[in-house]
């Protein structure tokens, strides 16, 4: 049964004491959770969040001591989301990870599943989604898409992955979509809420006093959920860790 919002874990807020500080604990909380998920299960599955918050994070984790942490040959990587660019585009999310994480560490080719950017929107998102379901089949009755780790950012307005406010992804039965993004004028490609509040854990890093309003309304606002879509970010049995800077914390101050 799918637990209310009652029974959800209520999000776990660490306000780091500097943002190098904060994408230590991002990073060292990728290698623990790796290495717990492969101890339990023989494979960890991760979904990386793009845009340029991350990069610092993964550049800890192909370099001592975390690199050695790491099981790496059994590390399954995903996408958040990625631009409708192609993979050697400098917008690309993959390409940000290829440079910052992917080129140092053995990862198999095959157990890095990217988003075709390069191709038809609509046909990308179909052939994630399959992807997606060959990786995670039915398990029983519990959480399909059971990610031990999605990692997000968030923007300024308080989207992440590439779900924007109001936008329909928000609200998709289906594990991927390919919005139009109104203010960027462009296609994206994302994961839906529908496969990331599967995950095991969802880890936002957010640093910058520019998200302050967007972190304080996604933690302590009342507005509509579909106004703020790192509200929709609610995984029914896993937990959500929020990692902060001072500056984006600048909002909850005083709890
Ligand atoms: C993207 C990301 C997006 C990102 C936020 C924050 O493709 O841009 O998935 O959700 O996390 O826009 O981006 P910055 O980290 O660059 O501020």
């Amino acid at each position: 049964m799918e637990a209310t919002g009652a029974e959800r874990p209520e999000p776990e807020v660490v306000v780091a004491e500097d943002a190098a500080a904060a994408r230590r604990r991002l990073a060292e909380l990728f290698a623990d959770t790796a290495r717990a998920a492969v101890a339990a299960r023989g494979r960890f599955d991760v979904a990386l969040a793009g845009g340029r918050t991350p990069a610092g994070a993964y550049d800890l984790l192909r370099l001592p001591p975390l690199y050695g942490r790491v099981p790496w040959r059994r590390v399954h990587v995903w996408f958040g989301d990625e631009r409708c660019v192609a993979p050697d585009h400098p917008d690309s999310n993959y390409g940000m990870a290829k440079e910052h994480l992917l080129a140092g560490v053995p990862v198999p080719a095959d157990q890095v599943h990217r988003f075709a950017g390069e191709g038809d929107p609509e046909e990308a998102a179909r052939r994630y989604a399959a992807e997606l379901d060959a990786a995670f089949p039915p398990r029983g009755g519990g959480p399909r898409y059971a990610f031990d780790l999605v990692l997000l950012g968030m923007g300024g307005e308080g989207h992440t992955a590439s779900l924007f406010p109001h936008s329909p992804a928000l609200s998709s039965p289906l594990p991927t979509a390919a919005p139009f993004v109104p203010k960027l004028g462009a296609r994206r490609l994302t994961l839906t809420p529908r496969a990331i509040n599967d995950a095991r854990l969802v880890a936002f890093l957010v640093t910058g006093g520019g998200k302050a309003w967007a972190v304080r309304e996604t933690l302590r606002g009342q507005g509509p959920d579909e106004a703020l879509p790192a509200r929709v970010i609610r995984p029914a049995r896993g937990r959500v860790v929020w990692i902060l800077d001072p500056e984006a914390a600048a909002g909850l101050s005083g709890e």
